[in-house]
C-alpha cells in the first residue's frame, strides 16, 4: 500500500501575514489521517513555515532547487540548504519552470540527484500540453520526460522518487483530466518504471495535478494508480485543501 500524499504548491503567492493565517487555519482544522500532507511555500517563507509547522505532521517542501551543489551560482538555492532548514521535499521540473526557465531534462536530472543526495524527496513533475494531447502524443511526451531519470537513477534512488503527472492544459485552468484519463497516464508511467525497476513501480507514488479541487479530488484519488495530488490554486484555501486531504485518507 502506497501512502497517499497531498502537496500544496503555493507558487509565487502569499506574504508573511498570509503564510501565518493559512498555516494557522490549516493546523486548526487538521484531522490527521492515513495520508501525508505537505505545503510548498516560496523560498523566503520556508523558515517561517517551518516554525509554524513544528510539532505538526505537515511536511514542508520547496518549489525548486539548484542543479549545482554549491558555489558561484547567484540566486540559486542548494538542496543541502533546504535539507539544513529541515525541508522534506522539493518540486523538480514543474511545467512552469520547464516553460519559463527553459529547464532541460539534464537539469531536471541534476536537480533530482542533488535533492536525493541531500536526503530530500524529489517530486518530479511531468505532463503534456494541449497540442500534444490533441496530437495523441501524451504517452510519448510523458515517457520522454521521465526517460533520462529512469535511465540514470539507481534502483535505490528510484524508490525514493515521487512523480507528479500534471497535464499542462489542466494547470490553473479549471479543466481537469477525467479520473479515467489521469488513471491511464498514471498506469503508463508505472508500467514504464516497472521496466527499469519492478520494486520502484510498486513503491513510487504518482500524484495527479491540474485543477484538483475539493469537488473532484475524491473521484480522482479513488483511481488505483493515483497516489495523491499536487494542488495549486485550491491549496491557498485552507478549507478546500483540508477537504482534499480528507478525501485522500481514511
Ligand atoms: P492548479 O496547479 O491546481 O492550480 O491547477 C497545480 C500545479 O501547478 O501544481
Amino acid at each position: 500500500m502506497r501512502q497517499k500524499l497531498i502537496a500544496g504548491n503555493w507558487k509565487m503567492n502569499a506574504s508573511s501575514e498570509q503564510v501565518a493565517s493559512l498555516l494557522t487555519e490549516l493546523l486548526a482544522g487538521l484531522e490527521p489521517n492515513t495520508a501525508q500532507l505537505a505545503v510548498c511555500p516560496p523560498f523566503p517563507y520556508l523558515s517561517q513555515a517551518k516554525q509554524l509547522l513544528a510539532d505538526s505532521p505537515v511536511l514542508l517542501g520547496a518549489q525548486d532547487c539548484s542543479d549545482q551543489e554549491a558555489g558561484a551560482f547567484t540566486g540559486q538555492v542548494a538542496a543541502t540548504m533546504l535539507a539544513d532548514l529541515g525541508i522534506n521535499l522539493v518540486l523538480v521540473g514543474h511545467s512552469e519552470r520547464r516553460i519559463y526557465q527553459q529547464e532541460t531534462a539534464e537539469e531536471i536530472l541534476a536537480k533530482t540527484q542533488q535533492a536525493l543526495a541531500a536526503g530530500l524527496t524529489p517530486v518530479v513533475c511531468v505532463g503534456e500540453t494541449q497540442a500534444e494531447r490533441t496530437a495523441s502524443k501524451t504517452e510519448e511526451r510523458v515517457v520522454e520526460q521521465l526517460d533520462l531519470l529512469f535511465k540514470e537513477l539507481s534502483p535505490a534512488d528510484l524508490n525514493k522518487l515521487v512523480i507528479a503527472y500534471e497535464p499542462v492544459w489542466a494547470i490553473g485552468t479549471g479543466l481537469t483530466a477525467t479520473p479515467a484519463e489521469a488513471q491511464e497516464v498514471h498506469q503508463l508511467i508505472r508500467q514504464n518504471l516497472a521496466k527499469v525497476s519492478p520494486e520502484a513501480a510498486t513503491k513510487v507514488r504518482i500524484l495527479y495535478g491540474g485543477s484538483m479541487n475539493a469537488n473532484n479530488a475524491a473521484e480522482l484519488l479513488s483511481m488505483p494508480d493515483i497516489d495523491g495530488g499536487l494542488i495549486g490554486g485550491a491549496s491557498l484555501n485552507a478549507a478546500d485543501f483540508l477537504t482534499i486531504y480528507q478525501a485522500a485518507g481514511q
